[in-house]
């Protein structure tokens, strides 16, 4: 890594313990806060990402991070991004749960929660976890889990096959995981709004972390509409592209819906049930990116703004994404590796700089806000299953390493300016401090 980072460098073991101390600091009696000052409640990806890394060192609090969030899943299947808790004084978090209302909608819980989804990723962190530590707890937990991960995947395949393509869509960018992503830029600018809106709300984000490090207050103004509208609608489905102002196939979400049929597929076959059905829906999503979302003249995946029926041009790291699938054809998988070594990603063998998640190459590329540019450690720990599934372990210990340097640099922040790996954001995050537990625990990067 080039540049000015003025953290200390720090040993393995000095590493693990560091990521053990996040871990341990953020977990709330039942779940793991993403952050204890900007995220204080329980956020969906997160805490699959989360239990990864507990399941090495605690492996039940993995299971009690996943059977939490699960218990506020919805009568309709949704898994909701954020659950609220309701032990925080009112105003812990914009926007909360007096903001989201969930209980206007039928198939709610009783906790509070938001109304949108975020990638399912959840059934690959399961058998991670499983996997990690198999266990007579492991497999009762599996079994518990298994009906409610297939409900998860079935209320994607129904409620969001808006398009009747094969693919979920995303009906806020905040279910995408990634924000303010340039991908989202165009779809962002149809939504009407009013920035002058944002008055009458506290943003709690820039509270706590620099503005200029975080969505525009435009941003949030959109933001903030998107959810009104579905919210009026009390968070129903039916009917969404005739009324829904912001509709997209995102190449992540449905990659890891694919990936979640494939480690539905492992835990089938542990809890007793039949993998085949799950083999077969894997297939089918892999051919729907492939059809719907991949763009043989870039080589790389797009997502498609369901409101103009048009593949978004915006080359963010989220197109690198189905290299997670371990069924993606060689051709397809050639490409995206070919973007992903390319001046616009610059994974290599020793990398001198992080993966970043916007194309450094492009004009609006901004290492330090949020999802247009900075390095987040989801994203290469997605990125580095799927180079190792397509054959390329060298490229796989080259994202590895960058991922501990970043750490070893600057500790476990959110996320990290993509030249300097300088931290930003959250400086005890969540998902850093777990996915780097893994991939130390994972001490032999080439197999
Ligand atoms: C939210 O409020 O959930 C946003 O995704 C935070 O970035």
């Amino acid at each position: 890594m080039t540049g000015t980072s003025t953290g200390a460098v720090r040993a393995p073991a000095e590493l693990w313990q560091l990521a053990v101390d996040t871990l341990e600091s953020n977990w709330e009696h039942d779940h793991t806060v993403p952050s204890r000052t900007l995220y204080p409640h329980q956020w969906s990806w997160d805490s699959a990402f989360i239990a990864i890394g507990w399941s090495h060192v605690r492996p039940e609090r993995a299971w009690r991070e996943l059977a939490s969030l699960f218990r506020a899943q919805w009568a309709d299947g949704r898994v909701p991004h954020i659950v609220f808790n309701a032990a925080l004084p009112v105003g812990s978090y914009f926007p909360g749960p007096e903001f989201w209302h969930s209980a206007v909608a039928d198939a709610a819980p009783t906790a509070a929660t938001s109304g949108l989804i975020q990638p399912p990723v959840h059934a690959l962190a399961a058998w991670l976890a499983y996997r990690r530590a198999p266990s007579e707890q492991g497999r009762s937990e599996l079994r518990r889990l298994y009906p409610r991960l297939l409900a998860q995947q079935r209320y994607l395949a129904t409620h969001r096959d808006v398009a009747g393509s094969g693919l979920a869509a995303v009906v806020h960018p905040w279910e995408s995981g990634v924000d303010n992503s340039p991908a989202w830029d165009a779809p962002m600018a149809a939504v009407p709004a009013d920035v002058a809106v944002m008055s009458a709300y506290r943003r709690h984000d820039t509270a706590h972390a620099d503005a200029a490090h975080r969505p525009t207050d435009l941003d949030y103004a959109r933001y903030v509409a998107i959810v009104a509208s579905y919210r009026e609608q009390r968070y129903r489905d039916d009917g969404l592209a005739d009324r829904h102002p912001w509709l997209v196939e995102c190449p992540l979400l449905n990659a890891a819906a694919g990936a979640a049929e494939h480690a539905l597929a492992r835990i089938a076959t542990v809890v007793g049930a039949d993998p085949g059905p799950h083999r077969e829906r894997a297939a089918r999503i892999t051919e729907a990116l492939l059809r719907r979302l991949y763009d043989p003249v870039t080589g790389t995946f797009q997502p498609r703004d369901l409101r103009t029926d048009r593949l978004i041009p915006a080359r963010t790291a989220l197109g690198l994404m189905p290299l997670m699938l371990p069924d993606l054809p060689a051709r397809p998988a050639a490409t995206v590796i070919e973007e992903a070594c390319s001046a616009r990603f610059g994974v290599a063998r020793r990398m001198d700089r992080p993966l970043p998640s916007h194309d450094r190459t492009a004009p609006d590329f901004e290492p330090l806000r949020y999802w247009r540019g900075p390095s987040w450690l989801n994203l290469a720990w997605l990125l580095r299953r799927g180079l190792r599934d397509h054959g390329r372990p060298d490229l796989a210990a080259g994202l590895r390493q960058s991922m501990i340097d970043l750490v070893a640099r600057s500790g476990c922040h959110e996320y990290f300016h993509p030249d300097t790996g300088v931290g930003l954001g959250s400086p005890a995050f969540g998902w850093t401090a777990a996915l780097l537990l893994d991939v130390l625990a994972d001490d032999d990067p080439e197999r």
